[in-house]
């Protein structure tokens, strides 16, 4: 298995200041930043659009893992390209094409991701994994940081594990949803290789977001 890598979600971080907020994480040691797009229709909740993407994307160098709660996402898939999204995820329930819409992330040239809602079987991947750089399992019903994990959700991280090495592909296997210093070594025991953190990294303030990383990949 590969090293645990962090994607700390911005949506728990201080939106007074977020391009503060994306150095401290960076200067902290995350892996990727993670960054929830919720359009107040897939989801309910209304967050951020690519030109906020675009600002934050000067402060730092990390890959910008670009989550889409959108749907119909197709037509928003450029824009946030070229804002500077590194990896575009998007769900399997977004819309009765997704991979088109899949083929749409890859023209940019950007990495393409496939998120799984908690209720979502993986049956598609059958078909999609060979366009995939990454697969999310989601541990919550997207919408909001700070729920509770869902623990049928390990079952589902494991098939993903299962099929992500039978194809033999380079694919990160995101967790994301109520993952923290008592889900995480489930999470990974369970084969995931890339843990989405919003509340769990950023509680108690930016001198403690090393510690908390730390402890959520074991090494403390
Ligand atoms: C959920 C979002 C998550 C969320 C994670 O809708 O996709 O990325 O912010 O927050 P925590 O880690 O607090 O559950
Ligand atoms: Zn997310």
């Amino acid at each position: 298995q590969k090293p645990v890598r962090i994607a700390p979600s911005i949506l728990s971080a201080d939106f007074s200041k977020l391009g503060e907020e994306v150095r401290a994480i960076d200067a902290a040691g995350c892996d990727y930043v993670h960054i929830d797009v919720m359009d107040g229709h897939f989801v309910p909740n209304i967050t951020i659009g690519p030109d906020v993407v675009k600002s934050l994307r000067p402060h730092t160098q990390k890959i910008f893992d670009v989550h889409l709660m959108v749907a119909p996402v197709d037509s928003y898939i450029q824009a946030f390209a070229d804002a500077g999204s590194d990896i575009i995820t998007v769900h399997a329930e977004s819309g009765p094409h997704v991979h088109r819409t899949l083929q749409m992330i890859k023209a940019t040239g950007k990495k393409a991701g496939l998120s799984f809602n908690p209720g979502t079987p993986l049956d598609c991947l059958d078909y999609l994994i060979d366009m995939l750089d990454l697969i999310l399992v989601m541990s919550v019903n997207p919408g909001f940081g700070g729920q509770s994990f869902i623990p049928s959700q390990l079952k589902k991280i494991e098939e993903a594990r299962r099929r992500i090495d039978v194809s033999g592909r380079e694919i990160d296997l995101q967790v994301d949803g109520g993952v923290n210093m008592e889900t995480a070594p489930q999470v990974i025991t369970a084969g995931a290789d890339l843990l989405v953190a919003g509340s769990a990294t950023f509680k108690g303030g930016p001198d403690q977001y090393a510690t908390n990383m730390k402890a959520l990949r074991g090494e403390s």
